[in-house]
């Protein structure tokens, strides 16, 4: 049966594949982006709609006009200042987009949508990071790295949270992937990257609420 996902920051990279490749498998696939004018054609997504995910009132208006959500991808993410302590890209300007578009933004997007997931009994798949692995932490990227841990903390206790309601919560980790973000260098493809993620959400259920785990299904120390 065909279901109702929605999918923020869906105009390019991970997000755009996902959306693709949900829609050709038949679901419908609300496209949520910041500049809907920037979401390419093509893309078989049901509906585009404006929101910038630190916007409470465009969340709030994407949520009337989506209906009931069988799952929630939270794939809108930012990624400013890469190096040392030193290094140029700390600006408090910075810390705060990072803060506010890689925590509370998919914070602001569940709880825009909680009536959405418990309509339909949805569930809800947070994009994190392995960099956001307080365990794993090598140093530099700081602002990328705390706000990524604050996302995977974000889903844990959301797991906990709805688990009354029967909405799952998952934590993931898309792998090394060629985007704006990721660089070409990178690992895998954005069209490798969605379909693992794909999978991954389809088997997360009540069981498994609260994982942290990488596109292969590979469980990341917290
Ligand atoms: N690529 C990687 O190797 C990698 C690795 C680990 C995790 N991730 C995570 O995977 C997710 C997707 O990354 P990507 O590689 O596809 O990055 P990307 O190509 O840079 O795309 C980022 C997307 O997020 C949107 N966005 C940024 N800030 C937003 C905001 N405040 N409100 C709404 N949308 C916003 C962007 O929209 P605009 O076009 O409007 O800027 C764009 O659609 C991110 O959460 C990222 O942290 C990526």
């Amino acid at each position: 049966m065909p279901r109702n996902i929605v999918i923020t920051g869906a105009n390019r990279g991970i997000g755009l594949e996902m959306t693709r490749q949900a829609a050709a498998a038949g679901d419908r696939v609300v496209a949520i982006c910041r500049d809907p004018s920037a979401f390419p054609e093509g893309t078989g997504a049901a509906e585009v709609l404006a929101a910038d995910v630190t916007d409470e009132d465009a969340l709030a208006a994407a949520a009337q006009a989506a209906g009931p959500v069988d799952l929630l991808v939270c794939n809108a993410g930012q990624l400013r200042g890469r190096g040392g302590v030193d290094a140029d890209g700390y600006s408090a300007e910075n810390w705060q987009a990072s803060l506010m578009t890689n925590v509370a933004g998919p914070f602001l997007t569940v709880r825009a949508f909680h009536a959405n997931l418990r309509e339909a009994g949805g569930k809800i798949a947070v994009i994190a990071s392995i960099m956001g692995s307080s365990a794993r932490a090598p140093g530099g990227a700081y602002s990328y790295r705390a706000s990524k841990a604050g996302a995977v903390n974000l889903a844990q206790n959301l797991a906990k949270d709805l688990a009354a309601e029967g909405i799952a919560v998952g934590a993931y980790h898309p792998g090394w992937v060629s985007t704006e973000m990721g660089g070409g260098g990178a690992d895998l493809t954005p069209e490798e990257s969605a379909a693992a993620l794909l999978t991954r959400f389809d088997v997360l259920g009540m069981e498994t609420t609260g994982v942290f785990e990488d596109y292969r299904g590979e469980a990341i120390p917290f």
